[in-house]
């Protein structure tokens, strides 16, 4: 009886649809199977987990073979011990965990299982830049009479969108006519728009409408109806990508594909909804276009973990038949304020393919973020113009659509296309097919690098803009990679200080340099290079501060760590993957060296723990046998360089070119207030030192910081300086790291100095008059007085 109970619900589960509807009167957890299977025994054993855990069993998670969701009340939630973390669920799953060890039942269900994920609704953020209103273009001179004659396009709008065809900047837009007129226009691929709705009655979307590839994950139900006043963004995604030709509004890129919307931005989330939403209709829906992320404000540092990082392996492994949903990623708009997409776990990831944007002018707008994780570039917003599209509504159309939102649509746009001469294409294929195909622009901009490739790379650009003529022509006679293998290098090393360097001479990083071996290559099959992950753990008190640089055999350079000034964070940066793809195709034996620069704030100081390589590229085809991705490591971690190697520290830029440098801008020294100006310099000088001494000694993990640089470098900075303003900022930092013992016979100026890590920085709009100072001084008597410093050592 029992036995056919088990069978039924078992039946129930399979035919049940993917998505469980979220209850909001319900809290959810995920169990995960790390050895699940869709059958039988999987299902059973998380049924009975279920029941032990005094909860409702609701079914696998989307696509996912190894999580499976379960749910109870909320009532029940919350008895007598509401108070606290205490959590009913996780805490008899606990005890059952620990029971397990003891009883070492090899047959109990509890085996299988190895974690137990509470789900909290979050929220998205869309990034969608709202520019000013911009005027409306005006030109409207046919010069697009051909495309509209040869290709029937009488849409009314289709002379306003400048990155189809660009009226004013001959050239500056995504180069798509010709394609058309081969009748290459997206037929038979679906673009997922994971978004807020998607209005699919609007006259220039609905023919080209997915309905089935679509659900609303916010409302948990079938169909993305725009609901709330915002709900218009997913509208005018889909508009650039597949609005209809027709006599409303303009075209999209791909005026024969379909768009499915799944609405995921008009509220908040639970992971159970995201990953499911990653992997939603996987096998129709073949491109993801995805313009949001953890939010933008130059301080976050977020990854999708656990059920998220296995939705998007799911999805480049199994999606589209296995050839790999191709996941569109926009770089994010925290450009203003100073973020970078390598602190964006969804950018950075090697599964997404990370798209920024660049305005009509080909010039890179101030919003869009940096970072060597950005493959490509297309067209949105900037310098006075943004994007027209379709608007939600019945046969509306808007012309202020923008921000890196608008990039990554478009992209899709242009890889539908590529899709619809090349079903067959991998979710690698694509990558390699952008490498290939992007145009630099913009090639005044001094973050151009020439790479032993023969291509070019620039963080603000990646590898250029996206053609879509030239990509789609590469597409046609590509062949496709095989498949993807990895060489892991794992660094254990002590705890190493880091030293600072945020004075923009003698800059002397920590380094850390690892060997690669043409046997390692061999070994492990690989062939082409493609992505560079460095998994990086570092303890600091200010994270914003840290730089790090990856340094290649041959010299290129990629940043993989920008310096936030807004990230003030103690966190540190712990288990973190730096993503890079500078180095495509790159020969990779030989000598990389991580480059960790301590800038900016010089109080706030920091550890380096470990960190581990990872190459990523294509296996070689006539490779046998097994691949070895782990072999020994030769490595060498040093914080004290040879003067000699401070010569070739690249100088610093100017003061608008924060991209390609190892240093901020400028470093931002501390500046002294007067309240704090010693009496006389004796009674500071060995203040200093003393410090210098002291941190190291206190700092514990063998920290092989030379203590001779230290006081080189600060007798360095007291020769020529001299004066009340420096010793006031010895001063200055002296109370900062002493804050917890301050000498008595010291003035007390906490009003000045808080205990705020980064409390200099309203100092600064006195910073230009000191730097010249800074700069004069060091001209005339830097170098020579280091030198006398160190024949006086010896
Ligand atoms: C744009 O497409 C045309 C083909 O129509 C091609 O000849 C040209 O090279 C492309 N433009 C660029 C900048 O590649
Ligand atoms: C590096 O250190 C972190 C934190 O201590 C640890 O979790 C990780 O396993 C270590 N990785 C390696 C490769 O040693
Ligand atoms: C770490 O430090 C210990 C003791 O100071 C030393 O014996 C060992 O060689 C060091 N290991 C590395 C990897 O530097
Ligand atoms: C790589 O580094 C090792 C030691 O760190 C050194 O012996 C070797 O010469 C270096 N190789 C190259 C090509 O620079
Ligand atoms: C320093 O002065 C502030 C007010 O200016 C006062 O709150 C604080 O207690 C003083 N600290 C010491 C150590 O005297």
């Amino acid at each position: 009886m029992q036995l056919l109970f088990l069978v039924a619900v078992a039946y129930l589960t399979f035919i049940q649809a993917a998505i469980i509807k979220r209850d909001p009167s319900r809290q959810y957890y995920t169990l995960h199977f790390p050895q699940g299977h869709l059958d039988d025994t999987t299902h059973q054993a998380a049924k009975h987990i279920a029941q032990s855990l005094n909860t409702r069993y609701e079914g696998p998670v989307g696509e996912l073979k190894t999580y499976f969701l379960v749910s109870q009340q909320q009532q029940q939630q919350y008895t007598k011990r509401a108070s606290g973390n205490y959590d009913p669920v996780l805490t008899l799953f606990d005890q059952h965990k620990k029971q397990l060890s003891k009883r070492d039942s090899i047959t109990s269900p509890w085996v299988k299982v190895n974690r137990i994920d509470k789900q909290v609704l979050k929220q998205r953020s869309k990034r969608a830049v709202l520019p000013p209103r911009a005027p409306i273009l005006t030109s409207g001179k046919l010069v697009l009479e051909d495309a509209q004659a040869t290709l029937g396009i009488k849409d009314p709008g289709f002379d306003k969108q400048w990155h189809l065809v660009n009226l004013e900047h001959t050239g500056n837009d995504i180069n798509v006519t010709s394609t058309w007129k081969q009748g290459v226009t997206g037929k038979g691929i679906i673009v997922a728009i994971l978004d807020d709705g998607l209005d699919y009655k609007s006259r220039d979307l609905k023919d080209n409408f997915y309905a089935e590839g679509s659900y609303d994950f916010n409302d948990h139900v079938d169909l993305p109806t725009p609901i709330l006043w915002n709900d218009y963004h997913g509208t005018r995604c889909a508009g650039q990508i597949a609005a209809v030709k027709n006599d409303a509004c303009g075209v999209g890129i791909a005026y024969d594909a379909k768009v499915s919307g799944i609405r995921i931005l008009s509220g908040e989330i639970t992971d159970v909804d995201e990953a499911a939403a990653l992997n939603y209709k996987y096998q129709e829906n073949d491109i993801f276009s995805c313009s949001w992320g953890p939010p933008d404000d130059g301080k976050t540092m977020e990854a999708p973990n656990g059920i998220l990082a296995d939705a998007f392996i799911n999805g480049i492994e199994n999606g589209r038949g296995g050839k790999g949903t191709v996941y569109v990623f926009a770089t994010g708009n925290g450009g203003d304020a100073g973020d970078n997409c390598n602190f964006d776990g969804y950018t950075n990831s090697i599964y997404t393919i990370t798209v920024g944007a660049l305005d009509h002018t080909n010039h890179h707008p101030s919003y869009a973020e940096r970072c060597s994780a950005q493959l490509v570039v297309t067209y949105s917003s900037g310098g006075g113009k943004s994007i027209y599209t379709t608007n939600h509504g019945h046969e509306e159309c808007t012309d202020i659509h923008g921000g890196t939102s608008a990039a990554a649509p478009n992209a899709a746009g242009i890889f539908a296309l590529v899709l619809s001469v090349r079903p067959d294409l991998t979710w690698r294929d694509m990558q390699h097919l952008c490498v290939q195909t992007a145009l630099p622009v913009d090639l005044e901009d001094d973050d151009w690098k020439k790479l032993p490739s023969g291509r070019m790379y620039n963080h603000k650009y990646g590898y250029g803009k996206l053609d879509t003529w030239a990509i789609v022509e590469a597409a046609k006679v590509f062949k496709s990679v095989n498949k993807q293998t990895y060489l892991e290098l794992p660094v254990k090393m002590n705890v190493t200080d880091i030293p600072d360097t945020t004075s923009d001479k003698h800059k002397k990083p920590l380094q850390s340099t690892i060997q690669v071996s043409e046997e390692m290559i061999n070994a492990a099959g690989l062939s082409r290079l493609e992505h560079i992950t460095a998994t990086i753990n570092i303890e600091h008190q200010r994270r914003g501060d840290v730089q790090i640089i990856l340094r290649s055999p041959n010299n290129v350079e990629s940043e993989l760590a920008a310096v936030r000034s807004g990230d003030a964070s103690a966190d540190g940066i712990r288990n973190w993957k730096f993503m890079t793809v500078k180095h495509w195709e790159e020969d990779p034996i030989g000598n990389w060296t991580l480059l960790i620069y301590d800038e900016v704030n010089a109080e706030s100081t920091g550890r380096m723990l470990n960190w581990t390589m990872t190459l990523f590229g294509e296996l070689d085809p006539t490779f046998e046998g097994e691949p070895d991705h782990q072999p020994n490591v030769n490595h060498d971690t040093t914080n004290d360089v040879p003067t000699s190697i401070i010569k070739t520290t690249p100088k610093p830029t100017s003061s608008s070119q924060v991209d390609n440098t190892h240093a901020p801008v400028r470093p931002t020294r501390v500046k002294p207030t007067t309240t704090i100006t010693p009496t006389s310099s004796e009674s500071t000088i060995p203040t200093h030192l003393d410090e210098a001494e002291d941190t190291d000694s206190v700092s514990p993990g063998g920290s092989t910081l030379d203590n001779d640089d230290t006081l080189d470098y600060s007798v360095f900075i007291y020769a020529f300086v001299g004066t009340a303003a420096i010793l006031g900022l010895a001063t200055g930092m002296y109370f900062h790291k002493r804050k917890h013992w301050r000498s008595p016979s010291l003035p007390n100026q906490s009003s000045a100095i808080s205990s705020q890590s980064y409390e200099f920085q309203e100092f600064k709009h006195d910073e230009d008059d000191e730097d010249d100072d800074f700069e004069e001084g060091e001209a005339s008597d830097g170098r020579p007085l280091l030198s006398q410093q160190e024949q006086l050592d010896r």
